[in-house]
């Protein structure tokens, strides 16, 4: 392919697909002025006939350790998870691939598939055949940094790694399964929940010989005695309410849509939220759009596609439903190489603060007096 260079000289770019989550508010992000007429489940219906969408240019990543830019676009597939999940899968790869082509005319050497976008069918696969420039979902970065998340927040929660109850939810999941992998190496007990029991036996292999012991169930009620919680379903709706929850849990939802329920805010002070997934990109980094975080924050899934344009690895990446540990280590490698770190913690789109902190864990304090295991 012809390697596109603008005016600064910038050769390495990329582009991210992002999808609206929630149909009227997303809409009205980008059409502030139209989308307002039309009710939710109309933009929904009448996105399934929308084109791939330009969105904005990205400017400003910055590689900390060789100062080369990159250079990216936003191109927006206009499903909304419901509506991938309820089309055929050949329909949603045509939007997709279509993105893709708008991504190779707009000069990028490099494609990252959004959320959904990267959970559909073969998670990448058969959308990568299918264009000329390679494809990442971004999971492997999005794996290294749930995990750390989850490390971070025990600590600041006074939660001893080694002998926390932990609990991953979509254990059987692309993202899931390798996170689980990578819990099980420091913590005490892990609890895969999934929906189908036996892929939830091959991912107890992959977890068994490392420190923690290693249960399997179906069942959600069995997080009820985490200490620690990491979400990652593809569920359309969300699957953890107040009622799961000790107090002075720590849950960390890597989810889009959220798996955690909004009722959790609203009903217990006394654990503790985080959104999984929000790095810091090096640079003067600027959007030109705004997807919901502060400036200069980026899902893991972006920055893992900007990483690997400042690397220059042009090449398919975390492709395909089965990635694994090994993976996970060599894009947190790159990304911590050229500058990416995790951001600060977020909870239902609003920044965590030391107070808020404190405040849980007091909160926790008192109600673990009246809270009782369910298994002994
Ligand atoms: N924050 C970020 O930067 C970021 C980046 C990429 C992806 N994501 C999000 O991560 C999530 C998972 O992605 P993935 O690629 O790992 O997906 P995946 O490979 O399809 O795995 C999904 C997991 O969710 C489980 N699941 C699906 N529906 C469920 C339900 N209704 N109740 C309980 N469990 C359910 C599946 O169980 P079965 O195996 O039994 O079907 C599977 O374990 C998605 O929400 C995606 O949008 C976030």
């Amino acid at each position: 392919m012809t390697i596109a260079i603008d005016a600064s000289g910038i050769t390495d770019t990329f582009a991210f697909v992002i999808h609206p989550i929630h149909p009227k508010r997303d809409a009205v992000r980008k059409f502030p002025l139209l989308a307002p007429l039309f009710t939710e489940k109309q933009i929904d219906f009448l996105s399934a006939y929308f084109p791939p969408l330009y969105i904005s240019e990205i400017n400003g990543v910055r590689s900390e350790s060789t100062g080369k830019e990159a250079r990216g676009w936003f191109v927006a597939c206009p499903f909304t998870p419901t509506r991938m999940m309820q089309l055929p899968v050949n329909q949603v790869y045509n939007k997709i691939v279509g993105c893709g082509h708008k991504a190779e005319k707009l000069g990028a050497r490099m494609m990252g598939l959004g959320a959904f976008t990267s959970v559909v069918g073969d998670a990448g696969v058969t959308i990568a055949n299918r264009l000329d420039i390679p494809v990442t979902t971004g999971d492997g970065y999005t794996i290294a940094m749930a995990v750390e998340a989850v490390r971070k927040a025990a600590q600041v929660m006074d939660i001893p790694l080694h002998t926390a109850k932990t609990a991953v939810v979509g254990a059987t999941g692309a993202i899931g399964s390798v996170c689980a992998q990578l819990l099980a190496e420091d913590v005490a007990e892990i609890m895969l929940i999934g929906r189908r029991e036996s892929a939830l036996q091959q991912v107890r292999e992959q977890c068994e010989g490392k420190h923690a012991s290693v249960e399997v169930g179906t069942d959600m009620h069995m997080i009820h005695d985490a200490d620690l919680v990491l979400t990652v379903t593809s569920a359309i709706d969300t699957v953890i309410y107040p009622e799961h929850l000790k107090p002075g849990a720590v849950v960390c939802d890597v989810a889009r849509p959220r798996d955690v329920s909004m009722t959790v805010a609203q009903k217990r002070d006394d654990v503790l939220v985080i959104e999984g997934g929000m790095v810091e990109v090096p640079g003067p980094v600027d959007f030109h759009f705004d997807f919901g975080f502060p400036p200069k924050m980026a899902f893991a899934c972006m920055a893992e596609t900007m990483a690997l344009a400042l690397e220059g690895r042009y090449e398919d990446y975390s492709i395909g439903k089965t990635l694994t540990v090994e993976h996970a280590r060599e894009i947190n490698e790159i990304c911590t190489r050229h500058g990416f770190k995790l951001g600060g913690f977020r909870s239902f789109e609003k920044e965590v603060t030391p107070e808020q902190i404190a405040r849980v864990r007091a909160k926790a304090h008192i109600t673990r007096k009246d809270w009782t295991p369910i298994r002994a």
